[in-house]
């Protein structure tokens, strides 16, 4: 169509022409593509989408791609998930392959073959420190419209999988907010980083906290050593300490807490080793919580591991409480459609857990910001938690086709619908993230409607009683302004949902 992908995707967010283009862009793909897919095989479907395009695309030109899309669609369609578990349990041997996301790295099907992760000298990769660099932008421009200046600190959140499957996009991001780049050496590794000068940034560094899971510190050691190293010379450069948080938050930390610029310089913090997962989780859905306290402390004694420079791990919970002393926002990526904000509880438990402890330590809740990392060019891929968690919320939780979806699984099904329940009540719990009309709906709809109620009963009462008691429960602690008379109304299902449970294991005991 004579025209520039990136130049029209940085024209996207005010120029009108430019939006209709990409709407036509698209639909002509979408139009193409189900040709292609709908075809009965992938010579008819060639033909069938260089049709739909010949208006604007010469079948020369896409000629190339035909193949590549070929693979494609056999790596899609083969599946040899059970079929390759089960040779390895009786000790066969499994064909490797990269681990990446399908839509970054389509080599990656078909699954189920044996994953080996990436080469640990290698990332970030130039495309990912490109990705990171550009999402760094984005996320402080976002904080600069919202805040009215730079954020001196983000905490950020990285999990292993989700830098596995983006070459360490996650880590780039937090480089580039430093203002660092990888070095790469001789043999083409990445051993170290340097500093950008400050020139050519443009900006000043911004601090980070940067929170990684077990996971992450199992798999990529050299990757926390890489962000520590940044922050340090960061903390040690000879710059001002307006145009450098970095080094003004580790001399303050230095003179609050009387500890060496090479302790207060600390940036990367996770689980001893051996442990994985903030708790925090666990502490939300028993119910067994009194007080926000207990949820930061989860938080802060579990995360709180550093790797000293003679390799050691220690215990550092004063030197994590220092640096999360000068957040003034926090952040994940999240990384895939696959999995998102309410489909585990690990989102809340580690993201909701580190803006609690910076409530806790600052006195005021810190704005909680997520990027989809895989999103329509042009849009904005930075968004509130309460933006992404009404998205979250009506996409699923709320849409009739995803619960029917889930109910044809039966049992199975009403216990995830539960399970989001329970992972929406924990972003009230850790971030006060979700406004009254969630709840309200989905006390409309899966408990004070007597069909849909009844049906999920049927299937999984513990289930369906646990989505009421969630309810109840965000009411008790002040999260839901129900009622009184919906209070009452769940009070009494509860009730029946509870003897009917009774009444069953009653029923088993005599049998
Ligand atoms: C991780 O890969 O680090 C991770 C994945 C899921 C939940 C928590 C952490
Ligand atoms: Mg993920």
């Amino acid at each position: 169509m004579g025209i520039d992908y990136a130049d029209l995707c940085a024209r996207l967010g005010s120029d009108l022409v430019a939006q209709s283009q990409m709407r036509e862009i698209e639909a002509l793909g979408r139009s193409a593509m189900l040709a292609y897919a709908e075809a009965p095989d992938v010579e008819a479907g060639a033909r069938a989408a260089t049709a739909r395009l010949a208006q604007v695309v010469p079948a020369a030109q896409l000629k190339p791609f035909w193949p590549k899309l070929a693979e494609l669609r056999t790596g899609l369609l083969t599946n040899h998930e059970l079929q390759n578990l089960l040779h390895g349990l009786r000790g066969g041997f499994i064909p490797p392959s990269p681990s990446n996301d399908a839509v970054r790295n389509p080599a990656v099907l078909p699954t189920g073959r044996n994953l080996f992760a990436l080469d640990p000298y290698r990332v970030p990769t130039p495309a990912a420190m490109q990705r990171g660099e550009s999402l760094a932008t984005e996320l402080l421009a976002r904080l600069r419209t919202d805040q009215g200046g730079w954020p001196e600190s983000i905490a950020i959140v990285l999990w292993g999988t989700d830098n596995l499957k983006s070459d360490c996009e996650g880590v780039a991001q937090v480089l580039a907010l430093i203002g660092a780049r990888p070095v790469v050496d001789e043999l083409g590794n990445i051993a170290d980083v340097t500093l950008r000068p400050l020139s050519e940034l443009g900006r000043p560094r911004i601090d980070v906290v940067v929170t990684v899971s077990g996971i992450f510190r199992d798999l990529l050691g050299n990757q926390m050593r890489l962000i520590d190293r940044a922050a340090y010379l960061a903390a040690t450069a000879d710059e001002p300490p307006e145009w450098n948080f970095v080094r003004a938050h580790v001399l303050a930390q230095v003179a609050e807490q009387r500890i060496s610029l090479e302790e207060a310089a600390i940036r990367v913090f996770t689980n001893a080793p051996g442990s994985y997962g903030a708790n925090v989780n666990f502490l939300v859905e028993s119910g067994t919580w009194e007080n926000d306290e207990q949820l930061s402390d989860a938080f802060l004694s579990r995360k709180s591991f550093v790797r000293t420079a003679d390799g050691q791990w220690r215990e550092a919970r004063h030197l994590l409480e220092g640096a999360l002393r000068h957040v003034q926002a926090t952040f994940q990526n999240i990384d895939s459609f696959e999995v998102g904000l309410t489909d585990i509880d690990n989102y809340y438990e580690n993201l909701g857990g580190v803006a609690k402890s910076v409530e806790r330590l600052r006195g005021q809740a810190p704005p909680v910001l997520v990027a989809d990392a895989i999103n329509t060019p042009g849009a904005s891929r930075v968004a509130s938690i309460e933006t992404m968690l009404r998205l979250e919320t009506r996409a699923k939780l709320l849409n009739p086709k995803w619960h029917e979806a889930m109910l044809a699984h039966g049992f199975a099904g009403v216990r995830e619908i539960e399970a989001r329940v329970g992972h929406t009540y924990g972003w009230s719990a850790t971030a006060n993230a979700v406004e009254g009309w969630v709840y309200d709906e989905i006390a409309a709809t899966y408990a004070l409607d007597d069909t849909m109620r009844e049906r999920m009963a049927a299937l999984n009462p513990s289930a369906t009683a646990g989505v009421v008691r969630r309810l109840l429960e965000a009411a008790g602690r002040g999260f839901w302004a129900a009622d009184e008379a919906t209070l009452n109304r769940l009070q009494e299902i509860y009730q029946d949902l509870e003897d009917r449970l009774e009444g069953i294991s009653e029923e088993r005991s005599v049998r």
